[in-house]
């Protein structure tokens, strides 16, 4: 992941499981990752079962016998994005056919869950469709593909658990990392597409979570972030044979040493239970930052998006989490433009982002995705509406933003740091609220937490020096 400042439905740059090495690899393989923080998590768990086949990253579409476009389907433009990069694919693997090379093209994740035969029926040099249950497949399929089956499909939701099929072993590592804990999502906003492409929420055993924790640890990771398009409605297996809360996967995870700091995203506000509010005032390695989507400010909107909730249970909400850990971070997502949304409405979901004062927000308009009830539903918002309402909730975002980091100034933060800065002799790394912070240090303290001094806030990171104030 490289920079949860930016959307989190941004693209990612490419990666695999494997390093580069000697001797000259047989195979490469070029993964471009769409979407959400599971699409990066997925394309790294599908990068370590291609290493097991032989596999090693490119960044080269050009050197790349397979290509993976890992996609996203939340919104109208990511989808469309997808059909461009595969034109492109579609020229290299007729320019690499003419030198006598070879070419597969997959495309996974939620476009692939969602269209599935129709990808191939409008980009035939699609070789494989491959949804987000079934990626553990890939080598199977690719060895079908090999034999001279073409246009695969494969989109079912199997019973068997993939994280079971997957490699346990994990890539070397840098200090934070990702672990999926929960996936898809029985909620049913009516503008969400991920019921349909993620299917209904399961939730993996503590056990094999404690594990995969483990291993990242003794690879190095320090911080680590549970993934679930509705992590805090997890229930997986617990130690008992019943179902555990996320609450109590954290503190089980928190006992495990040399990890340091824990995160979770995202959640619903309806399943912010009493024991996860506790966790945040009891266990120190849970980090002061959630991310909790409002999505809009007004009853009757939050009703029609089948929210099942109020803006007073959100702010209420807010205001337990506030006590129980006063100083946390809150990030949000939010919608503008949804059918049927009036100036009137719009101004009640500026008035929430004032009044809560969030560290950080996603702000989008609203994308009618097929199949979902709100884009048949009447009073469409015509686009230059959308775009008038996203500047203004923008501004009133960076407002609270900036006001969040310049409340770090002259304070001393532990910092993880994660890799150099941009400038010669810089690292950057981490506070415990998600900020990016800058100082001057030496390589060695790359994976170590240290004490920095912030001095000033940019727009989007922090900067100070290493060492307590005097
Ligand atoms: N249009 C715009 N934004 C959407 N999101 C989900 N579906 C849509 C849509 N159809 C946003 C929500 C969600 C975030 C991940 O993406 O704010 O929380
Ligand atoms: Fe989509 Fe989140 Fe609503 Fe689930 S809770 S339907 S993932 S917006």
């Amino acid at each position: 992941m490289e920079d949860l400042d930016s959307s989190p439905y941004a693209e990612t740059a490419p990666q695999a499981g494997a390093a580069d090495g000697e001797p000259a690899p047989a195979k490469r393989v070029f993964i471009k990752t769409f979407g959400c923080q599971m699409n990066v998590y997925d394309s790294e768990r599908m990068g370590e079962a291609l290493a097991a086949e032989g596999y090693v990253a490119t960044e080269n579409p050009a050197d790349a016998d397979l290509a993976i476009l890992n996609t996203c389907h939340i919104r109208e433009k990511a989808a469309e994005k997808v059909y461009s990069d595969l034109g492109r694919l579609r020229d290299i693997k007729s320019a690499r056919a003419g030198e006598g090379k070879e070419t597969r093209i997959a495309v996974t994740g939620c476009v692939a869950q969602a269209e599935g035969a129709e990808i191939v029926a409008r980009q035939p040099a699609v070789d494989l469709v491959i949804g987000p249950q079934s990626y553990h497949r890939l080598p199977e399929l690719l060895t079908r593909v090999r034999s001279g089956e073409g246009g695969l499909v494969e989109t079912e939701f199997p019973d068997e658990d993939k994280f079971k099929a997957l490699p346990s072993r994990r890539p070397a590592a840098s200090v934070s990392a990702f672990l999926t804990v929960q996936e898809g999502c029985d909620k049913f906003c009516t503008f969400c597409v991920v019921p349909y492409t993620r299917g209904m929420e399961f939730s993996r055993p503590v056990a094999s979570l404690v594990d995969e924790a483990k291993r990242l640890v003794e690879r190095g990771v320090r911080d680590v972030t549970l993934l679930g398009q509705n992590v805090n409605g997890y229930h997986g297996e617990g130690a008992d044979g019943g179902p555990a809360t996320l609450a109590r996967l954290i503190h089980e995870l928190a006992a495990i040493d040399g990890l340091w700091r824990i995160r979770y995203t995202t959640s619903h506000p309806r399943d912010m239970s009493d024991d996860l509010i506790a966790a945040h005032r009891d266990v120190d390695k849970l980090m002061p930052y959630l991310h909790l989507p409002f999505q809009a400010g007004s009853d009757r909107i939050l009703a029609a998006m089948n929210r099942k909730h109020t803006v007073r249970e959100y702010l209420e909400l807010i205001q337990r989490v506030r006590d129980a850990r006063p100083d946390i971070a809150l990030s949000t997502d939010i919608i503008v433009g949804f059918p049927g949304e009036t100036d009137e409405e719009f101004e009640e979901t500026l008035a929430v982002v004032r009044d809560v004062k969030f560290a950080h927000a996603f702000s989008f308009k609203y994308s009618p995705r097929p199949g979902t009830p709100a884009s048949t539903m009447d009073g469409q918002v015509p686009e230059e509406a959308k775009r008038e309402r996203l500047e203004r909730l923008q501004d009133a975002i960076d407002q609270g933003h900036a006001a969040f980091n310049l409340a770090s100034v002259g304070r001393t933060l532990p910092v993880v740091f994660e890799k150099p800065g941009r400038r010669e002799g810089q690292l950057v790394g981490r506070s415990p609220y998600l900020q990016l912070v800058h100082a001057d240090a030496g390589p060695e303290l790359i994976g170590q937490m240290v004490n920095v001094e912030i001095r000033a806030a940019r727009a989007n990171s922090l900067s100070g020096v290493i060492g307590t104030s005097e």
